[in-house]
């Protein structure tokens, strides 16, 4: 991974935030070495572990003849799935041959019942399906109540074990896992300490990225190595470092808020969402570890190139200078296709290049010109190509780079005290009706 930083100096960074992260790299070393899975930064040790990978293939070759995967989980118990399988499966595939796989992600009553459609017609047909339920708390309302519905399908239509077909994927001892002891379905768990938008890397979604034929140890590896390469360079090589440090320069000194991560790959546009979920839970907070109100206010958007050059580049080169842009930008695409001049003279101007790669490619480099002559802020990673290491060392990159930010920014991280609000409100309104 190539990481260019723009329009910052190393004197710009903190003394004592730089001092601040090197305490806490130790820390980060000691909670692998002593596999310290009571420690908030859990998440990290999830690379170097072999026995989820190994859990998930084994239920995965258990399963092997089902047909199609329904997950069934919210926020950070599916977006981190959705990202890899996005980012790594093929966008368009019309070959009949490949497995299937369904995110139950959203209450939306339209959506869930096409995939309940989509998931009566498999069962109807013959075809063995697997039903894998993640919930990290076992309690959070979307996901049972999806899961009640497809868990009725499968009782109506399934003309197999059904049973031997249910994943839940848990917290040990929480209520979903009792219910799937009792129902006799089978149990994946999560580590207490690894939080929703932290537990990529767990069963949460090894299991499901194994069943669809992804390579889950070349994902490992490439976090193992973001892991070493963050706790290990020095300072001045040291990626996560420098990125935790120019956003919180960006947002305390240039009191920018908005980190907009602009991809110029569109099967990473999910890796996107999930970015969004990590930096906006993470380091969004009403009060700082001292329990100062603070209303941390670092707000991420996502947006795609070349797509989006035509709904956003005029705000953002129009509009106030109040964004922090991450480019992403993969070197090697496909370069199969060929463009031509001739005969289009009037309409290309004569400039094409005569590769589709190539415009591409310019339009990236001339997108960056034009916000570097604008003086707006942003920082630039390169990937040499999309495969499995390089998305789970992206991925990894990005939760060590989060959690070097709060804690420079002495917030927690990990919590999400907030979201209880809706929650709590939404139960009351059902306790009445
Ligand atoms: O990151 C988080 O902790 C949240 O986004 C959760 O993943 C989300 O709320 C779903 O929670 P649960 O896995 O408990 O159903």
């Amino acid at each position: 991974m190539d990481f260019l930083g723009l329009g910052l100096s190393n004197h710009d960074f903190d003394e004592k935030d730089k001092n601040i992260i090197i305490d806490y790299i130790k820390e980060i070393k000691s909670v692998i070495n002593k596999k310290q899975y009571d420690n908030d930064t859990a998440s990290i040790i999830l690379p170097f572990e072999n026995e989820f990978v190994t859990n998930s293939s084994k239920l995965v070759k258990k399963l092997k003849d089902a047909n199609s995967f329904f997950l069934v989980g919210i926020g950070g118990s599916n977006l981190g799935t959705m990202a890899i399988h996005s980012a790594l499966a093929k966008q368009f595939d019309n070959s009949n041959s490949k497995k299937n796989i369904y995110f139950a992600d959203t209450l939306d009553p339209n959506k869930i019942a096409q995939i309940n459609n989509i998931f009566i017609n498999e069962l109807k047909a013959g075809k063995k399906v697997v039903l894998n339920v993640i919930s990290k708390s076992g309690s959070t309302t979307e996901t049972i109540a999806i899961f009640s519905i497809l868990e009725d399908s499968m009782k109506k239509y399934a003309n197999y074990n059904y049973k031997d077909y249910v994943v839940i994927t848990t917290d040990n001892d929480s209520k979903l896992e009792k219910f799937a002891k009792e129902n006799e379905y089978s149990i994946l768990n999560i580590p207490k300490k690894v939080g929703g938008r932290f537990s990529v890397f767990s069963n949460v979604s090894l299991f499901p990225l194994e069943f669809m034929g992804i390579n889950t140890k070349k994902i490992l590896e490439g976090a193992k190595d973001a892991v070493n390469d963050s706790l290990n360079k020095s300072m001045v090589k040291n990626d996560a470092f420098k990125s935790a440090m120019y956003h919180k320069y960006f947002y305390e000194k240039k009191k920018i808020e908005i980190v907009n991560m602009f991809l110029f790959y569109t099967a990473f546009e999910d890796i996107g969402k999930w970015f969004r979920q990590l930096l906006a839970e993470s380091c969004a907070k009403e009060f700082n570890n001292n329990n100062k109100k603070v209303n941390t206010n670092i707000t991420p958007m996502v947006s795609i190139g070349t797509t989006d050059l035509h709904s956003m580049a005029q705000l953002f080169l129009g509009g106030k200078n109040d964004k922090l842009h991450i480019f992403l930008n993969v070197l090697k695409n496909n370069d199969s296709l060929k463009t031509r001049n001739k005969g289009l003279n009037n309409v290309s101007d004569g400039i094409f290049p005569n590769s589709l790669n190539d415009i591409y490619l310019n339009i990236f480099d001339g997108v960056k010109s034009a916000f570097i002559k604008r003086k707006i802020g942003m920082y630039e990673i390169k990937l040499d190509c999309a495969d499995e290491y390089s998305v789970g060392y992206l991925m990894q990159f990005f939760m060590v780079m989060t959690m070097f930010l709060g804690k420079i920014m002495n917030i927690n991280t990990f919590d999400q005290p907030n979201v209880e609000e809706y929650k709590i409100e939404t139960k009351k309104i059902m306790k009445n009706d």
